[in-house]
Order: C-alpha cells, then sequence, then structure tokens
C-alpha cells in the first residue's frame, strides 16, 4: 500500500495533558510538532480524571496564554482539610508556604488546550490508528501510523511518548535498557461526581476507620467525591444509596459537617499504583507523564507531573534548536526524574497515612494516628504538606 510521507521536527504521540502542553510549548518556540491520538476529540475531552493543578501548572497554561476559562472557572484553594478521629484540621497553604492550588478538572484541561491547538493551527490527529515508532536510536527516527484507512509516516528529529500508561512509547525502548519501580497497592478508589453545591470551600482527605474518603468539587454545583473500595470492586455493587450512605459515614463529623447529597452522574474505580520507569529517555524518544510514571492520587500529582515534564522538554529542545546543543535534552531524564520522585514519595506517603492498611495491626494503626495529628498540630508537619501539595520548583536544564 502507498504511504504518505510527512515531516515535523517533534513527533508527538497522546493528546492527553503531557503531548497538547508539550505542543503548545513548542509551538510558541518556533518548533514544528504533530500531535497523534489514538482516540477522538469527544472521547479525550470528555475522560474525568483528577483536578487539583499546581501554582506552576497554572503559570505555564497562563503564559501559554490558554488560562482565560481557567481564571474564570477555576476555583482557587488557600489550602486543605486533613480529617481524622471524626474532626477536620485546616493546612494552610497561604500562610505556610505563600502558595494556592486552583480546582479544574483535567478534562477541562484538556478541552482549552485543544480549542487553543485549533486557534493556533497546532496539528492534532484524532482517530490514528497502527502508531509504531521506527530508528529511535538513530538520528532520523519516525513514527507510522494509519489514519483513515491510509498509511502515513511522519518523520521527526525527536519523539515526544506522551501516550499514557498503555501506550506503545514506553513498549518501542528494546527490552533491558528500562528499569522499572512499581508498587501496587491492595486498594482502590471509587469516584463519584455528584450534582450537588460543594458544602464548604475546600477539599477533605478523611481518614476513618472504615477506610479513606475524600470531598473534592469540580465546580459551585459539581461535587467529586472518592471513597477507598476493596481492589476487586465489582461496580454493580456500589448501587447510589450505599455509596453515599458509605460516604456519610465515613466523612462524619463532630461539627456536624457533611456533604450535600445529590444525583450521581458518573461513577468510575480507580486502582492505585505508583511506578517509575528509568531513564525517562531512549536515544531520541522522550517519554513523558503517564507514559513514564504513575502516582496513587491521594497527593493530587498526576497532571502536575505530566506538565512539568513537558516543560523541562521543551527547554532542551529549545537549546537544541537555538544552539544544536543537546546539553538541555541529555539532562531531561535526570532533572525530570529528581522531582519525579519526590513526588511519588509524597504521593506514597499521603496514602499511606490516610487509608486503612489491610494489613495494618493496632500498633500500625495508632502510630497512623499519630502521624495524622503530628502533621495537623505541628507547624513543621503541616509545611512539609503544604511544600509539598503546592508543587516543588520546577528545575531549569540550564
Ligand atoms: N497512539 C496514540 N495515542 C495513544 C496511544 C497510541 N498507541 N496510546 C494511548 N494514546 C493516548 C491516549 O488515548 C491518551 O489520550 O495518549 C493519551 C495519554 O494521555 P493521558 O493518559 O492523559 O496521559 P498524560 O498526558 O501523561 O497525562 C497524565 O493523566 O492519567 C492521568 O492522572 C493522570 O493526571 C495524569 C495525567
Ligand atoms: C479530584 O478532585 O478529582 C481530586 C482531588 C484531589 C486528589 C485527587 C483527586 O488528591
Amino acid at each position: 500500500m502507498e504511504v504518505i510521507r510527512t515531516q515535523t521536527q517533534v513527533g508527538i504521540v497522546g493528546a492527553g495533558p503531557a503531548g497538547l502542553v508539550l505542543a503548545h510549548l513548542l509551538h510558541a518556540l518556533g518548533i514544528s510538532c504533530v500531535v497523534l491520538e489514538a482516540r477522538d476529540r469527544s472521547y479525550v475531552e470528555g475522560r474525568v480524571r483528577a483536578g487539583v493543578l499546581e501554582q506552576g501548572t497554572v503559570d505555564i497554561l497562563n503564559e501559554l496564554g490558554l488560562g482565560d476559562r481557567m481564571r474564570r472557572e477555576g476555583l482557587t484553594h488557600h489550602g486543605v482539610e486533613i480529617g481524622f478521629n471524626g474532626r477536620r484540621h485546616h493546612v494552610d497553604f497561604e500562610k505556610l508556604v505563600g502558595k494556592t492550588v486552583t480546582v479544574y478538572g483535567q478534562h477541562e484541561v484538556v478541552k482549552d488546550l485543544i480549542a487553543g491547538a485549533h486557534a493556533r493551527h497546532i496539528p492534532i490527529l484524532f482517530d490514528v490508528e497502527n502508531v509504531s515508532l521506527h530508528d529511535i536510536d538513530g538520528s532520523a527516527p519516525s513514527i507510522r501510523y494509519t489514519h483513515h484507512g491510509l498509511s502515513h509516516e511522519l518523520s521527526c528529529d525527536f519523539i515526544g511518548g506522551c501516550d499514557g500508561f498503555h501506550g506503545v512509547s514506553r513498549p518501542s525502548i528494546p527490552e533491558g535498557v528500562l528499569k522499572i519501580y512499581e508498587r501496587v497497592y491492595p486498594f482502590s478508589w471509587l469516584g463519584i461526581l455528584a450534582e450537588a453545591p460543594p458544602s464548604q470551600d475546600e477539599l477533605v482527605y478523611m481518614h476513618s476507620d472504615r477506610g479513606f474518603a475524600l470531598f473534592s468539587m469540580r465546580s459551585p454545583t459539581v461535587t467529586r467525591l472518592y471513597l477507598q473500595c476493596a481492589n476487586e470492586t465489582d461496580i454493580a455493587d456500589w448501587p447510589d444509596e450505599r455509596v453515599w450512605a458509605e460516604l456519610l459515614l465515613r466523612l462524619q463529623c463532630e461539627d456536624g459537617w457533611a456533604p450535600h447529597v445529590g444525583q450521581i452522574i458518573q461513577k468510575s474505580v480507580t486502582p492505585m499504583r505508583s511506578f517509575v520507569t528509568e531513564p525517562m529517555q531512549y536515544g531520541r524518544l522522550f517519554l513523558a507523564g503517564d507514559a513514564a510514571h504513575i502516582v496513587p492520587p491521594t497527593g493530587a500529582k498526576g497532571m502536575n507531573l505530566a506538565i512539568s515534564d513537558v516543560k523541562v522538554l521543551s527547554e532542551g529542545l529549545s537549546l537544541y534548536y537555538r544552539e544544536g546543543a543537546m546539553r538541555g535534552l541529555d539532562r531531561y531524564s535526570s532533572l525530570c526524574l529528581r522531582r519525579v520522585w519526590k513526588a511519588q514519595r509524597f504521593s506514597w506517603w499521603m496514602t499511606s497515612m490516610l487509608h486503612r492498611m489491610p494489613d495494618a495491626n493496632d500498633f500500625d494503626h495508632r502510630r497512623q494516628l499519630a502521624e495524622l495529628d503530628y502533621v495537623t498540630s505541628s507547624e513543621a508537619g503541616a509545611r512539609t504538606i503544604a511544600e509539598n501539595y503546592v508543587g516543588l520548583p520546577i528545575e531549569g536544564v540550564d
């Protein structure tokens, strides 16, 4: 069959937050790119995921001129609440570290990025099939794919592997090159979106004897809630009444606070995993976001890490195209991994501090409560949550 040959500077696989932000960063630098996405546009825009943006993520979106709707509709949060023993404790980010976070759904970010790409004529091809990467260890890599039944080959200088955990980029790296670090947790999250106004302004991370629960939100009319559940959970076993009854029990507080109950408009189960690939580069292929690492959602780091990776990558590419220097790209993996591992540590720590561990004994549980007491009553303890939650600095490549 005839192959249609095209060319660009950077071929990007995947139109999630990593691929789309990379495309915008490169466009702003005058570097050409093409984004190849396996799913259709409405699927990508409708995929409900987390929704807490670090200040650094907000800054990147604003600098790219993509922050108008986020500034209008996003909710600025000055802190979070950590609850245990029926009481909630405020961790004041603004007071402790002078920063805030913004609650704005990941799929809203993705919608803004796609609309912005269309307005700027950044090419995104949806519904591509049979994506495969070639010659990634040479100086002229290429991506083959089919689109609307036609075969294509895209020649490029570099490839951004932004295709998530189940994509083709990571498996394209020869066996034996990557080292994988992984932990699978013995529980999952059952998440709902409910048509109910949030009953307070801040998120509540609640440890309870019945398991962890999280109160979050999406807008002044939509509440987002999660509860810890068993790994094999079948969503059919959780009719709406059971979800609400369990959430209300876990979130119960001495002061009578409770979330408002409303119509459930979305329900899903998410497994919890920590995963890191080292290095995040092989030849001219650079892995970014979920293609390279997964964090459990307790620290709200997934999308933020994806965006900080591609920020570093865009700086490395900028140096290459400005000066012909590889030094920024050569540092990509080690610079990202330093930050990734700290986010891994924070996400693992929040997860282990807040959940009921199935194999924990009474000693472990008492120690866990002491830790929650410490981080909410000591300024040093609260500061470590605040500093990590709002996001550690993104180091530049030069
Ligand atoms: N070819 C093209 N596209 C692909 C392929 C493929 N073979 N495989 C996967 N994709 C696409 C997916 O359809 C998805 O749109 O790559 C995209 C990857 O996007 P995400 O999974 O959102 O990953 P990333 O951009 O790294 O963002 C990380 O997403 O999973 C959440 O919590 C995570 O918030 C974090 C964020
Ligand atoms: C969410 O609102 O979806 C959310 C918030 C905080 C988290 C995880 C998910 O830690």
